[in-house]
């Protein structure tokens, strides 16, 4: 048996009281497609970060190919050794392909950058490792995918051949993720290893040949994913024997349709999509599916004030809703769970108590005024509710892993006790049994009488909902029940069953 490529021993990290990694272990072999999984907070971005060399463990070593890590301050032989591929890019976006593979590192002619010969040795370095992106193009211009894709080029280019993808399928839909998958096999082929995370272990078992479960900061065990059936492998990561969601029709139970509209979309048009007509009524919970390019994001977006459409109109209880504008669509009772909790979703110098109301805080007090008791109690409550695995409401969500992080957003959606809730990409991160509570809070919002409305690549998610809509190239093109059967479903958002 071959040595690990990367060995990490006894890891132990502290960030104050909280003890993110307590028992951290892995061994990666050479070649091979490692999974890490876990609930949120595990530990696994923790033990990545360590990986990485972007922090020193208390206790516990890490190894490359035998030899002890590079010291945290030579940053050139970490990046000769291993590269993490986030789902935040770590590329300039206002660059070039070209500009962002050689960022730092020009080649010089006479003491200018020579763009000519940039352009060429970034064609080469793309073509070697095949991947077709085209080395003028705006980075800000590229799909997810192949935004990875450069960021694993330029790691390759330093001379890693030990990538990590930190949850890299959390925004991608079906088809995007199929394609990453075959350029990780090829890329596995030519000799590159990749340590993989994921929540959604059907990747896990697709992609990876071993699987290493933390749980609770410790190690719990290393495996072949052959040897691990999918239930064995929950009940690691759990601690407990859970059901997991089995993917076959749940019924949501009665859909009371007479209940009365509260959303109603006329003709809503923008570039990106055409004349949608949408009803939602009070207690029912409405899915949008499509690919990435459907529009259904920016559909959905257009409620909660961060897309503006060009023509149509959306009434809320028979009032118009303002477009363009989020301070205006809160107060007109529309609550959301944004795409990108980093970018729109959260504030992150601010604690989990402050984020969680923020939304609320001229409902909690008068006069601007807060009680920070109120405060304290109202985000405790929803602290506990939505299973956040935190230290409490003061803690600055900056600390949080990312599934909890997602949590505390939902959790102010809900803080606000909106009309109509929207919620894009809700589970994204959110491990398999945390899916289950943050799911069951849709179920109490619409036993409340909320409309909501959906939109997720999931299809755990959408099987809750009353209603699909499925988008392809901005149009509604399907509607499906609740009832549906996966492949009906992915066959409309492919677009195989309407020409
Ligand atoms: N800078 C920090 N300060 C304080 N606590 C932190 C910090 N970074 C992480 N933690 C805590 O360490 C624990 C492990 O977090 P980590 O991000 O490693 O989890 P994870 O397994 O990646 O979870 P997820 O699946 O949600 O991404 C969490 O309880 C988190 O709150
Ligand atoms: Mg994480």
């Amino acid at each position: 048996m071959s040595a690990p490529l990367v060995e990490a021993r006894g890891v132990v990290k502290r960030y104050g009281p909280t003890t993110a990694l307590a028992d951290g272990r892995l061994a990666v072999l050479p070649g091979e497609s490692h999974a890490l999984v876990g609930r949120n907070g595990a530990g696994k971005s923790t033990l990545v970060r360590i990986l990485t060399g972007l922090e020193a463990p208390d206790e516990g070593a890490v190894r490359f190919d035998g030899d002890p890590a590079p010291p945290l301050t030579d940053r050139d032989a970490w990046r000769a050794k291993v590269a993490c591929v986030y789902q935040h890019p770590t590329v300039v976006p206002e660059l070039t392909v070209a500009e962002n593979l050689f960022i730092n590192r020009q080649p010089l002619k006479r003491g200018f950058i020579s763009w000519r010969r940039l352009k060429a040795e970034a064609a080469r370095l793309l073509d070697t490792w095949d991947v077709r992106v085209d080395p003028d193009a705006r980075t800000a211009d590229l799909k997810v995918e192949d935004r990875q894709m450069v960021e694993i080029a330029r790691a390759l280019s330093f001379g890693a051949r030990f990538i990590i993808l930190d949850e890299p399928t959390a925004q991608l839909d079906n088809r995007e993720i199929e394609r990453l998958f075959s350029r990780m096999r090829a890329l596995q082929d030519s000799g590159v290893t990749f340590l993989f995370i994921s929540h959604h272990l059907q990747e896990v078992y697709e992609v990876c040949q071993t699987v290493t479960v933390l749980r609770d900061a410790r190690w719990i065990t290393t495996a072949p994913v052959a040897d691990l059936p999918r239930r064995d492998l929950v009940e690691a990561m759990a601690g407990e024997s859970i059901e997991v969601l089995a993917e076959q029709a749940v019924d949501p139970g009665d859909d009371d349709r007479d209940a009365p509209v509260l959303l109603d979309v006329r003709g809503l048009t923008s570039p990106a999509y055409r004349d949608i007509d949408l009803t939602v009524r009070r207690g029912e919970v409405v899915g949008l599916a499509g690919s990435s390019a459907s529009g259904k994001i920016e559909l959905a977006e257009s409620f909660t004030g961060l897309h503006t459409p060009t023509s149509g109109t959306a009434r809320i209880d028979g009032t118009p809703l303002p477009f363009g504008d989020v301070q205006a669509t809160l107060k007109a009772g529309v609550g959301f769970v944004p795409r990108d909790r980093h970018d729109q979703g959260l504030v992150f110098g601010m604690s989990i108590g402050d984020n969680a109301t923020l939304s609320v805080l001229d409902r909690l007090g008068r006069f601007g005024f807060v009680g920070t008791d109120t405060k304290r109690d109202v985000a405790t409550a929803l602290i506990e509710r939505l299973d956040i695995h935190a230290a409490g409401p003061d803690q600055p969500v900056s600390d949080l892993s990312g599934g909890n992080a997602q949590k505390v957003v939902m959790a102010r959606a809900l803080a606000s006790d909106p009309r109509l809730l929207v919620l894009v990409n809700p589970t994204a991160g959110v491990d398999v049994k945390s899916k289950e509570s943050l799911l069951a809070r849709v179920d109490s919002a619409r036993d409340d009488g909320t409309a909501v409305l959906v939109v997720s690549d999931e299809l755990d998610d959408l099987r809750r909902c009353d209603r699909v809509l499925v988008l392809f190239h901005g149009r509604v093109v399907a509607e499906h029940r609740a009832g549906w059967r996966d492949h009906e479903l992915i066959a409309s958002i492919e677009g195989v069953d309407h020409g």
